[in-house]
C-alpha cells in the first residue's frame, strides 16, 4: 500500500486507503451541507466511480461547470458561489472538487472564499491535478487569457489520488500530466527523470508509483517554503515561457489550444536552452531533454514574430521582481536555481534551437 503524504495542513492519500479517510471524515464531521463540483466530463466518467467508493449514500448537492482552462475565469466562480449560496451553502459545508486541474483549482478558490472559507477535499481525475494542480495549496483562475493571476495559497483538508478514474482521460491528456511529472524529475531526481526517461510511453504498471514519487517531490518542497519567498520557484521550471506560450494560444483564434503540459514541454525545452548559457548546464543535457521531450509531444510551429508577444505576456509572471522576468533554471538534472534574468536575444535562440 502506498503511504500517505502529509504536508503543512494537508493529507494526501492513495486508493483505497484515500476512501477510507474519506468516508471517515464523512462520518466524523456533521458537515451541514456536501457540495460536489465537478466538469461535464467528469460528471460523466468519474461521477458513479466515486459514488461507487463511498460507505454509503450521501445526499451530495451536484455543481457541473463547462470543461476547460477557458472556463477557469472568475464569471465561472460566480456561477458556484450563486449555485452553493442557493443550495443552502454555509459556514460548515464541505466542498468536494471532483476534477482535473481546472476544477480543483477553481473549485479550492471558491472553497476558500466562500463565507471568507470552508473546508474542501481535492478528488483529482486526470493524470496532471494527482501529480501536481490538486497538492500544494495554489488556487485561483485565470484573468483573461492571463494565466493564473487572481488566487490565494489554501490547502484542502485532504486530497485522494486514485489511478482507477484515469481510465476514462484521453491519451493526450495523460501525456500532459506526464509534462509535469518530468519536470518533477528534471528539478530534483535524477534517477526518476531517468526511469520516466527510458519508457517510450506511460507504463500503466508502474503509474501509482511514479505518482507517489512525484507528490512526495512536490510535497518536499512546498513544506519547505508553502508561500514561493525563494526554493518552491522551482517547481515554476519551464513555467514562466509555458505560461506564455500556454496564454498566447488561448488568446489566438487560428491556433489550436495547446494543453498545460504541452505548453510546459516547450517551456523546459528553451528554459534548458537558457540553463546552458546562464547557469552551465552541460550541452549534453539539453540535447537529452530535448530528445526526451520530442519522443513525447509533437513541435509547434512558433514564429520568430510571435515570441514578440510570449515575451510581453511573460511581463504578467508572478515571480516577476521589478520589471525583471525571473527564470527557474537549471545548473544540472536536479541542481535548481532561482531568480535568474536574461536578455530577450538569448530568448529568441532559445526559441531558434527549440525550432531546430
Ligand atoms: N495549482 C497548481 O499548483 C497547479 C499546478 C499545475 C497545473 N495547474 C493548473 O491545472 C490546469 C490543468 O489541469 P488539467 O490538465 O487536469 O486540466 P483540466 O481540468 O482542463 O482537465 C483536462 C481535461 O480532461 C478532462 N478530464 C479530467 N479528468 C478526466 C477523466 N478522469 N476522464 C475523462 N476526462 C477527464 C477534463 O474535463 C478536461 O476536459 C491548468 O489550469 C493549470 O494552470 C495548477
Amino acid at each position: 500500500m502506498l503511504t500517505s503524504i502529509s504536508s503543512n495542513n494537508s493529507h494526501v492519500h492513495f486508493n483505497e486507503k484515500a476512501y477510507v479517510e474519506l468516508n471517515n471524515l464523512l462520518e466524523v464531521k456533521a458537515y451541514s451541507k456536501l457540495f460536489l463540483l465537478v466538469d461535464e466530463n467528469t460528471h460523466q466518467n468519474c461521477l458513479n466511480v466515486f459514488l461507487g467508493k463511498l460507505d454509503k449514500e450521501h445526499a451530495f448537492e451536484i455543481i457541473e461547470i463547462p470543461s476547460g482552462e477557458s472556463y477557469k475565469q472568475i464569471e465561472t466562480c460566480s456561477q458556484v458561489w450563486e449555485s452553493i449560496s442557493e443550495l443552502g451553502g454555509d459556514r460548515k459545508s464541505l466542498l468536494i472538487n471532483l476534477g482535473g486541474g481546472v476544477v480543483t483549482d477553481l473549485g479550492g478558490f471558491v472553497a476558500a472564499t466562500y463565507m471568507r472559507g470552508i473546508e474542501f477535499v481535492n478528488i483529482p481525475t486526470s493524470l496532471l491535478a494527482m501529480v501536481d494542480a490538486s497538492v500544494g495549496g495554489k488556487t485561483g483562475v485565470d484573468l483573461g487569457s492571463l494565466k493564473n493571476q487572481v488566487g490565494v495559497f489554501t490547502e484542502p483538508l485532504m486530497v485522494l489520488v486514485d489511478t482507477e478514474y484515469l481510465n476514462s482521460l484521453p491519451g493526450n491528456e495523460l501525456r500532459s500530466g506526464l509534462a509535469e511529472m518530468l519536470k518533477h524529475g528534471l528539478i530534483c531526481d535524477l534517477n526518476y527523470w531517468e526511469q520516466l526517461s527510458r519508457m517510450d510511453q506511460l507504463d500503466p504498471s508502474v503509474l501509482d508509483e511514479l505518482i507517489h514519487r512525484s507528490v512526495e517531490i512536490k510535497n518536499q518542497v512546498i513544506t519547505q517554503d508553502p508561500r514561493e519567498g525563494g526554493l518552491r520557484k522551482i517547481l515554476n521550471f519551464g513555467h514562466t515561457l509555458g505560461h506564455a506560450i500556454e496564454s498566447y494560444f488561448l488568446e489566438q483564434p487560428d491556433k489550436t489550444r495547446l494543453l498545460h503540459g504541452e505548453a510546459i514541454a516547450i517551456g523546459m525545452i528553451m528554459e534548458a536552452y537558457l540553463s546552458v548559457h546562464l547557469t552551465g548546464l552541460p550541452y549534453q543535457r539539453l540535447e537529452e531533454i530535448k530528445s526526451v521531450f520530442s519522443n513525447y509531444y509533437k513541435p509547434q510551429h512558433i514564429e520568430q514574430q510571435e515570441l514578440e508577444s510570449i515575451i510581453e505576456l511573460m511581463r504578467f509572471d508572478k515571480k516577476n521582481n521589478s520589471g525583471k522576468v525571473n527564470f527557474a533554471l537549471l545548473e544540472d538534472i536536479a541542481k535548481p536555481v532561482w531568480d535568474i534574468n536574461t536578455d530577450n536575444d538569448l530568448i529568441y535562440k532559445a526559441l531558434e534551437y527549440y525550432k531546430k
